[in-house]
């Protein structure tokens, strides 16, 4: 059978695009938040509203990033939120 519920597809190209995201961040944060470069902040265990405000902040240019600024322009409301939580969460997402 080759038909699909559409919340399925749906929920399958969101995940996707999450776990796209979720690797851009790692490549600089590290896979858990947690990273070696000296210039880059460990997100690991920080707080969830904590990392919220600041993606906010890059977003809208009150917190200013040549690199970050320009990330948190590629992130809706949602994936924000669903960063926050895995980072927060200091572990790979390989739950859902
Ligand atoms: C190319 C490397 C790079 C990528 C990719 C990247 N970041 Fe960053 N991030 C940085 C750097 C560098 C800073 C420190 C910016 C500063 O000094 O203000 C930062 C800062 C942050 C901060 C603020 C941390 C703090 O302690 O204040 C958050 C939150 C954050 N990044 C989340 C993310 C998320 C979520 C993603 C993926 C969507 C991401 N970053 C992708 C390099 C990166």
């Amino acid at each position: 059978m080759l038909l699909m519920p559409s919340a399925v597809i749906t929920t399958a190209q969101a995940s996707d695009k999450y776990e796209k995201l979720a690797n851009m961040c790692s490549a600089c944060h590290g896979q858990d938040g947690s990273n070696a470069f000296n210039t880059i902040p460990d997100l690991k265990w920080q707080n969830r509203e904590y990392l919220i405000s600041q993606l906010h902040a890059f977003k809208s240019g009150k917190r200013q990033d040549i690199t970050m600024t320009k990330v948190a322009q590629l992130l809706s409301e949602e994936d924000m939120l669903r960063l926050a939580d895995h980072f927060y969460a200091g572990k790979k997402d390989s739950s859902e």
